[in-house]
């Protein structure tokens, strides 16, 4: 059975790991203590059970799957692990911090990769033993249940670490699409400049929060609308996003509209949060404004 390490137990380092161990393989999950590991895989649990609840999985499955998650309190089982995905914070020193950890780690053949959803990842590989076995592996949310995954090598990347990658990603019965290692890759370079522009949209108050959610639902055929988007996504990952996009380009088409930073610093990060541009605190989520 292989084993992969997962670093980080947030919203994508839980679905990941979920659907990893859904297809047969060892999950070692790691944050910055074993509580923070230990409440993730209580999250996969319950995740789950509405699963059982529903009729989609059986008990059995349910349980083997769990039993193939460790919540482990440092990275040195991940010696073991023939693939370690990062999926901590979209800030690049925290990622910095992690790959020098888990090189320590990271066994001879062993690959070392990002779940970033756009620093740059030729540079990132500075911060790996080896660049030739380091890479890009862009899940989307919900793990579970998204088909994509967007595998983009640095440039060191070795052919080898590629292949190896894109088996990998589509064990998960997941399609892969390659992205040279340009900001954003592909899907997110299209996706964030959306949402930021929904937010001047708001901000310059074209149309309310739920009409211009409204309008991309019926109008689009979206299944969210930019802004219910944003929120599930984490306004604070969003402006990291255009942030990166914004900086590496120099580009003034990716300035952050200024009231995506006012929800941001106000702590409105979206569902995390409990609030974003909706209040999710009662039965129906609200608009914020
Ligand atoms: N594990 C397994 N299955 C799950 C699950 C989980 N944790 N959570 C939900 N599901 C399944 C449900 O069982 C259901 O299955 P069914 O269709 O067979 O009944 C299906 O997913 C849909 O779930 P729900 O009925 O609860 O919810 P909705 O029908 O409202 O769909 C949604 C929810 C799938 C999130 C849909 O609204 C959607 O596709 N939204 C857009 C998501 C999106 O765009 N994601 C990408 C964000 S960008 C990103 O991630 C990149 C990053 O870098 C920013």
């Amino acid at each position: 059975m292989h084993t992969i390490g997962v670093i980080g137990a947030g919203q994508m380092g839980s679905g990941i790991a979920q659907t990893v161990a859904q297809h047969g393989m060892k999950v070692l999950l790691a944050d910055i203590d074993l509580a923070t590991a230990q409440r993730s895989v209580e999250g996969i649990d319950k995740a789950l059970g509405k699963l059982v609840g529903r009729g989609k999985m059986e008990v059995s499955e349910a349980q083997a799957l769990l039993g193939r998650i460790e919540a482990v309190a440092d990275y040195a089982p991940m010696a073991d692990a023939d693939i370690i995905i990062e999926a901590a914070t979209e800030k690049e020193p925290i990622k910095q911090a992690i790959f020098e950890k888990a090189g320590e780690v990271l066994s001879q053949d062993a690959i070392l990769a990002s779940n970033t959803s756009s620093i740059p990842i030729t540079r990132m590989a500075n911060y790996a033993p080896e660049a030739e076995r380091f890479i890009g592996l862009h899940f989307f949310n919900p793990v579970p249940v998204m088909g994509l995954i967007e595998v983009i090598p640095g440039l060191a990347t070795s052919k080898e670490t590629e292949e190896r990658t894109i088996a990998f990603a589509e064990g998960l019965g997941k399609q892969v699409v390659l992205s040279q290692d340009e900001p954003g890759f592909v899907v997110n370079r299209i996706l964030l400049p959306m949402i930021n522009e929904a937010v001047f949209v708001l901000g310059q108050s074209t149309a309310s929060i739920e009409d211009i959610d409204k309008g991309c639902r019926l109008g689009l055929n979206h299944p969210m609308g930019p802004l219910q988007l944003a929120d599930f996504v984490g306004l604070d990952t969003c402006l990291d996003i255009i942030m990166v996009l914004y900086n590496t380009t120099g580009d003034s088409k990716y300035r952050p509209a200024p009231l995506l930073q006012k929800y941001v610093e106000a702590g409105w990060l979206g569902r995390k949060a409990g609030k974003g541009f909706y209040d999710y605190s009662g039965e129906a989520p609200v608009p914020t404004r």
